[in-house]
């Protein structure tokens, strides 16, 4: 490639020569042996020869450029997008505890927007610049092979105007650089914050402050993202002056020292075709350089979060874990970050496999958090939970969350068709519409599905379930977990909207359950936890009281009070 770059300029270069100075071919051997062979008498065939040569090897120079162009953008692409899954993969695998400290709309953003901004702007000048100075080098060569002294001159104060240049600009792009991400990053959040709480903000009617608070933060990202276009271009715009100025220069100097005009022309015009050339470099170096120091930001804000956790989801450390007897909590402690007390505080128990239990207790009290460490979301700071006298750890919480069935207290619904929410992150195949059907049926669901909604189990449930009630998630959540046909069943809250018949149905079903999975409930309605084998009291994050419904009833006070009411 960069020998047809050679040729190129060469060609030219020796074609002008060629037609301004005829008498070079009788002075050369071997052009006037070729020249005598076309024809004696006449140099035109022998012109047109040379010319068709020359078009011949910029046509080849050229199709040679569209192929490496093409492997240029195929590479930054692919790049691109090994990229962003990598950083999802990384996101997918970093804990809850981090993901909470996070926000989604500012993780989205790098996810789609930023690696694509260190793809276009770091790794394609980098790719292009090599291409590109590669070609130039051997044009570089070829300047020397003619002149060394000049071409020396004008690449060392081309080199020395743009170190210079990029000196002076270089704080300003660190500073534009990052206030062009947080810009951004602002931007999303808000958008995400709009189309979160449409239904507040009208009801609130602040759609003219969130509106604003959009204008404002697009505002800043337009701002410095006109300015970050406009810098990108100055320095091949200086470059290019330069570059042209070096060429005045060459033809001046040629005019001074040079005796033969015919010389002067040529160099020249080598000079002038090798410029030529070389500009696409020039420019390419020069954005290249100046777009690479606007996004390092980028990659920086990046470099922590596609460090790759290794856990729970490495397949190379998966343990099995058997559960054949019970679930163990042992003193457990756990304190959230910024948090200034414990959340769990203590907390001893244990859980006979297929027995029912029940936590309950006033809101804030710890329940979420301690099935939260049940399920292996939180470690605890002290204590052990053990599974069959094993720990939980990040190598087998994978193996021992395939037995959970876990109703949520707030349901997460796809925007997806009922029966890809029932069958959640599995190919649902028909063949197992009948195991989704059962799963529904148990959660009182079914019924609905078929007669009420439009498309049956194909029905779309909209963005989080928007199109459905409260209790209907809450009930499309316990089909959820029941399909997975759990050896444990946690629910959290998981009927708290729905009214009592319903409730009622559903308990009923779950006590058939009983015996045959382990259950873990957590209620505020005590009829819900009536029939289980224990209840304990959790009162700020440490247990109070433990038994069995007719004991806590005739001896806990906290328990009667929930009772009455
Ligand atoms: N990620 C977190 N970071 C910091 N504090 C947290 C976090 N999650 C929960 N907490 C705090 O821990 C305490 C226990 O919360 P938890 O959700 O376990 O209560 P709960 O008993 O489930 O209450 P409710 O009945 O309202 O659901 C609360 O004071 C809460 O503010
Ligand atoms: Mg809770």
């Amino acid at each position: 490639m960069s020998a047809l770059e050679v040729v190129g300029v060469g060609a030219v270069f020796w074609f002008i020569r060629l037609v301004t100075e005829p008498e070079l071919i009788e002075t050369t051997r071997l052009l006037k042996e070729i020249q005598i062979y076309l024809d004696p008498h006449d140099e035109t065939p022998f012109l047109i020869c040379v010319g068709i040569i020359l078009f011949l090897v910029t046509g080849i120079r050229n199709g040679m450029a569209g192929l490496t162009l093409y492997a240029q953008e195929r590479f930054v692409v692919r790049q691109n997008l090994g990229f962003s899954i990598r950083l999802i993969e990384a996101y997918t695998k970093k804990s809850y505890l981090w993901f909470v400290q996070q926000n989604s709309a500012d993780l989205t953003k790098k996810v789609v927007n930023d690696t694509w901004e260190i793809s276009e702007k770091i790794l394609y000048p980098i790719v292009d610049m090599t291409a590109k100075s590669i070609a130039s080098l051997a044009i570089i060569a070829l300047l020397f092979f003619v002149d060394v002294l000049l071409t020396v001159m004008v690449l060392a104060t081309l080199l020395v105007l743009a170190i210079l240049f990029y000196a002076f600009l270089q704080k300003r792009l660190h500073f534009v650089g990052s206030s062009l991400m947080k810009a951004d990053s602002t931007r999303f959040k808000c958008i995400a914050e709009i189309f979160g709480g449409l239904k507040e903000i009208k009801v609130y009617g602040s759609e003219k402050y969130f509106y604003k608070k959009f204008s404002y933060s697009a505002n800043t990202h337009r701002k410095f993202m006109l300015e970050q276009r406009v810098l990108s271009h100055l320095p091949h715009l200086a470059l290019e002056t330069m570059a042209i100025g070096a060429l005045l220069a060459v033809i001046i100097y040629s005019l001074i020292w040079s005796q033969n005009s015919a010389g002067i022309i040529s160099i020249a015009s080598l000079y002038a075709i090798a410029g030529y050339r070389m500009l696409p470099a020039l420019k390419s170096i020069g954005v290249g350089a100046n777009s690479i120091r606007l996004a390092l930001p980028f990659l920086n804000s990046l470099e922590n979060d596609l460090v790759l956790e290794t856990g729970g989801t490495d397949i190379f450390q998966k343990e099995k874990i058997s559960f054949d007897n019970q679930i163990t909590f042992n003193d457990v402690y756990l304190q959230f970050q910024k948090q200034k007390t414990f959340a769990i505080q203590g907390v001893s128990f244990h859980i006979p496999k297929n027995s029912s239990v029940a936590f309950v207790g006033t809101t804030g009290a710890g329940k979420s958090s301690l099935i939260d460490l049940l399920l292996g979301i939180y470690y605890p700071n002290t204590g052990k939970i053990k599974i069959d006298g094993a720990p939980l750890k990040t190598t087998n919480i994978d193996a021992w969350r395939s037995r959970i069935g876990y109703v949520p207290q707030q349901i997460y619904l796809l925007d997806d068709t009922v029966r890809n929410n029932i069958a959640f992150g599995t190919n649902a195949l028909e063949t197992e519409d009948e195991a989704i059907r059962n799963a529904a049926k148990l959660a009182s669901i079914d019924d609905f599905i078929i007669n009420k909604m439009s498309r049956g189990y194909d029905t779309i449930v909209g963005e989080r379930g928007v199109r459905l009630s409260g209790g209907e998630r809450q009930r499309i959540g316990i089909a959820r977990a029941l399909y997975r046909n759990p050896s444990v069943l946690i629910l959290d809250e998981a009927t708290s909207a729905l009214d009592v018949k319903t409730e009622a149905v559903i308990s009923e079903a779950i006590r058939n359950l009983r015996k045959k999975m382990t259950l873990i409930i957590i209620a505020h309605r005590l009829s819900t936890v009536r029939n289980c084998d224990a209840i304990h009291i959790l009162e700020s994050g440490k247990i109070t009281d433990s038994g069995r419904y007719d004991e806590l009833v005739d001896r806990n006070e906290i328990f009667q009070k929930f009772w009455q009411s």
